[in-house]
């Protein structure tokens, strides 16, 4: 792709004027071997031809991965004698930066096909891979090991990636890491994370690079797939059933998306028309969201080639199904040698100005842009680009940057930046990759996989053995809640009298999960009406309801006890099965495998296991869902466990119709308790929020520990919603570790009717 940064492009037009003769100008292939590998030229043996050194798989050149044949017909940098160019073994990042753990083999260095198994002391447990491969791209295989133990923080955690140092070793709220690479590796991901109240650390885990380092096509896909999903849902507009009909609901703002690709050494018509077609694949894979992008496409060397003009969309001068053919329809002819990554920034930023001049800087707010560039990085005119990234900020952040995160906009800009080329020059390229969340920086060796790389980003459809995975938006978006709680159901029961409205959640496929007091004697899968707004027609069919063996609200009646709600729990069967989607997919719970992988539990793991890490605090905070207009909203709680159980469960007794002294009588074991005021003011459940489910959230996945039951008061009035606790009011959920046996009894049970979920053995 690009040059050399010390090349010029006047100095070739030079070259042609002084010289006349060519070959006075041509480098010789003398000392150019390379032991163990070969090379290419990219223009023979003229001036501005690049030297590509090639080794075998698991090898990379060393000292130079690439050499230029400069002006004067020599190549730099020059052959040293001293030290002869050969392919060397790729090495990975040294893992011995794991705390609390021994890795064996010890070694000083590792090179590919090294094999490193991992093990915890005593009294710590290992999440992540126990054992990983040096990987020929320069990564261990599998993900991060971590030896953690129970701390009570708030966050787990995060572990010491492979070749990094870590800063900071306390995980509660607020508390943030900083990471640095070690030796002259360089840092990709985020150097700092923060321990949200959510449990969750912000950003992704950074790893630890060597120029020799690169991504795979599977890793691109994956992770580019999952952050540019991200980008393309929170505008994505929804089919909503009206009356019979369904309508398309768009949402405020505007997406532009802005794609460069360097062409600066595409003398080869083949690398063009894989760049061309790698653009082309994109922006199919962008037309199946249902979000209708306004596009910038340029090619760039030291010109920039307008190829789609965005302020074509802005007068509606251009047909959406125009795009492929103008991108299809587009050549360029003689191009120079130049590149002026910082002209395509440039022309980005005025592009981004002229609009927000046309529409305003009311409407400019609700524009989102997305920028991707492919490119080496070796620009070699016009500049470095990072001043008129910072211009680019500034435009889009409206110079709120440092403001409290509810009001940053941040989320409004994201630059991904593909660094692709035989030499790379990270460390120029990769401060300007932008944006929040996923990684936006990726480094690829060459252009040719780049078409099935994009083509293979996975449809969310495709992903469904993921119980509980959902996004996080900020907002309060009706569809975006449904991405956030993707599990949620509403249920209402309507029989004689007045219908009884609770919540339910999705826990496979055809399985609704709620509480058995949903349902009264007499009451008949017609009279059962579930909805799921998954947005291809709400409303369930059900096939049959099943309720714990051992619920028996009358059981303890003559014992102090007018209403006993142990066991308190159902299953709702649906007749058909829910098409999973980014707006319903199952939530994870206890005790099955899905959950131990959800939890990245290595190996086999128990129910103990599970417990103790998603229950193991004396306060842990959990949440459960309320109505709150036509969405919902989430109640915060702390269950009170161990030595704080007694004190909470003992205001059952102050509940109507309880007139036994013992609150064990009333709240037995398989109930979690929370409410009240001390240490923090617990939000407390209103009526309809009865059978929903009682979840935590794990490294961006969901898992039901419990259901809501019963509380002590009502404190909601007929409005409900988010609703706080008075100091002595509690609420009682089932805890789903306690009710296993029913759970494995109907949804393990093999049947040809639907698909199991699968238990765990203990
Ligand atoms: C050729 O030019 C390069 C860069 O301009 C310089 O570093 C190098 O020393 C020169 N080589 C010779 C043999 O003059
Ligand atoms: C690690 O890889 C190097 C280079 O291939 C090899 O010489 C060495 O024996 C390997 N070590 C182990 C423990 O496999
Ligand atoms: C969406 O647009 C409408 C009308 O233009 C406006 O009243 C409303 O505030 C906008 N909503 C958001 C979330 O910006
Ligand atoms: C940002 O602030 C500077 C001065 O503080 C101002 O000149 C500039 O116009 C502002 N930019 C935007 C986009 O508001
Ligand atoms: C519920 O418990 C009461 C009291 O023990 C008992 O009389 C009744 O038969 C039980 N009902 C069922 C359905 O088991
Ligand atoms: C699932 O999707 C298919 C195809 O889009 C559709 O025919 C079917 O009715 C859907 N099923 C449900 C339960 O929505």
């Amino acid at each position: 792709m690009g040059f050399s940064i010390h090349w010029s492009w006047l100095a070739a037009l030079s070259c042609l004027l002084c010289m006349g003769d060519e070959v006075w100008c041509d480098c010789t292939e003398e000392r150019m071997q390379i032991v163990g590998g070969d090379y290419i030229l990219t223009k023979q043996l003229k001036i501005g031809s690049m030297l590509v050194y090639q080794c075998p798989e698991g090898y990379y050149p060393y000292p130079h991965l690439t050499r230029l044949c400069e002006l004067n017909s020599s190549w730099n940098p020059a052959p040293k004698r001293f030290l002869p160019q050969r392919c060397k073994r790729v090495e990975c990042p040294d893992p011995n930066v794991m705390e609390y753990g021994n890795i064996s083999p010890p070694q000083e260095k590792y090179f590919v096909d090294n094999e490193t198994t991992y093990e915890c002391y005593s009294g710590y447990r290992l999440r992540g891979s126990s054992r990983r491969v040096c990987l020929p791209n320069g990564k261990w295989s599998g993900s991060t090991p971590i030896c953690s133990r129970g701390s009570g923080d708030t966050c787990a955690d995060p572990g010491i990636p492979p070749g990094a140092t870590r800063t900071g070793s306390i995980f509660g709220i607020d508390d943030k890491v900083t990471y640095s690479c070690n030796g002259n590796l360089f840092l990709v991901g985020s150097s700092e994370r923060v321990c949200q109240e959510n449990g969750q650390w912000t950003g992704k885990e950074p790893a630890c690079y060597y120029k020799h380092t690169y991504d795979t096509p599977l890793e691109v896909s994956q992770e580019f797939g999952s952050a540019i999903k991200g980008s393309l849902t929170t505008l994505e507009s929804i089919d909503d059933t009206q009356e019979g009909r369904t309508i398309r609901i768009s949402k405020n703002g505007t997406l532009n998306i802005y794609i460069a690709m360097d062409i600066s050494a595409s003398i080869e018509e083949q690398h063009f028309n894989d760049a061309r077609n790698a653009v082309t694949k994109l922006i199919e894979k962008i037309s199946s969201f249902s979000v209708t992008p306004n596009y910038e496409i340029v090619f760039f060397s030291s010109e920039v080639f307008e190829v789609v003009r965005i302020l074509d969309f802005l007068d509606q001068k251009i047909e959406r199904n125009a795009i492929l053919t103008q991108l299809k329809n587009f050549k360029v002819g003689e191009r120079n040698t130049g590149t002026d990554l910082n002209g395509v920034f440039m022309t980005f930023l005025e592009r981004m100005a002229i609009i927000k001049q046309r529409v305003g800087a009311e409407l400019f707010k609700e524009h989102r842009h997305v920028l991707i560039f492919f490119t080496d990085g070796a620009y070699n005119m016009g500049g470095s680009p990072a001043p008129t990234v910072e211009q680019i900020k500034n435009t889009v952040y409206m110079n709120q940057t440092g403001v409290p995160a509810a009001q940053s906009r941040e989320e409004y800009l994201d630059i991904y930046i593909f660094a692709i080329g035989a030499e790379v020059f990270d460390s120029d390229l990769q401060p300007l990759a932008t944006g929040i969340g996923d990684r936006h920086y990726y480094k690829m060796k060459d252009i040719t996989n780049l078409q099935e790389t994009f083509d293979d980003i996975i449809d969310e459809e495709e992903v469904t053995g993921l119980c509980g995975l959902h996004k996080e938006y900020e907002t309060t978006r009706k569809e975006s809640t449904r991405q956030r709680y993707p599990w949620w159901a509403s249920i209402t029961v309507k029989n004689e009298g007045l219908p009884r409205d609770c919540f339910g959640s999705l826990v496979t496929p055809k399985f609704v999960l709620t509480a058995a007091h949903c349902f009264t004697f007499g009451d008949l899968p017609e009279h059962v009406k579930v909805v799921i707004d998954d947005g291809q027609g709400k409303e369930k069919k059900v096939k049959r309801f099943i309720l714990h063996p051992e619920y028996n609200i009358t059981a303890k009646r003559n014992k102090g006890v007018k209403e006993f709600y142990d066991y308190d729990v159902a299953l709702i069967q649906l007749e058909e099965a829910v098409n999973i989607s980014s707006v319903a997919r199952p939530i994870c719970i206890p005790c099955t495998q899905e959950t131990s992988d959800a939890l990245q539990l290595v190996g086999e793991s128990t129910c103990k296991e599970q417990e103790d890490i998603l229950l193991k605090d004396h306060l842990e905070r959990l949440s459960f869902l309320t109505k709150k207009g036509t969405t919902v909203a989430e109640k915060d709680v702390h269950a009170k466990i161990g030595d704080n159980r007694d004190a909470c469960i003992k205001h059952a007794l102050g509940a109507q119709g309880i007139s036994t002294k013992d609150p064990k009588e009333v709240v037995t074991d398989n109930f979690l308790c929370t409410g009240g005021q001390d240490p923090t003011r617990d939000h407390i459940s209103c009526k309809g929020d009865s059978g929903g489910a009682v979840f935590k959230n794990y490294e961006h996945r969901t898992i039901q520990v419990a259901l809501v039951s019963w509380g002590t008061k009502d404190l909601c009035g007929s409005g409900g919603g988010l609703v706080e606790s008075d100091q002595t009011s509690r609420d009682f959920h089932i805890n789903l570790f306690r009710v296993v046996p029913f759970l494995k009894s109907i949804l393990g049970h093999d049947t040809p009717d639907y698909a199991p979920l699968t238990f765990l053995k203990s």
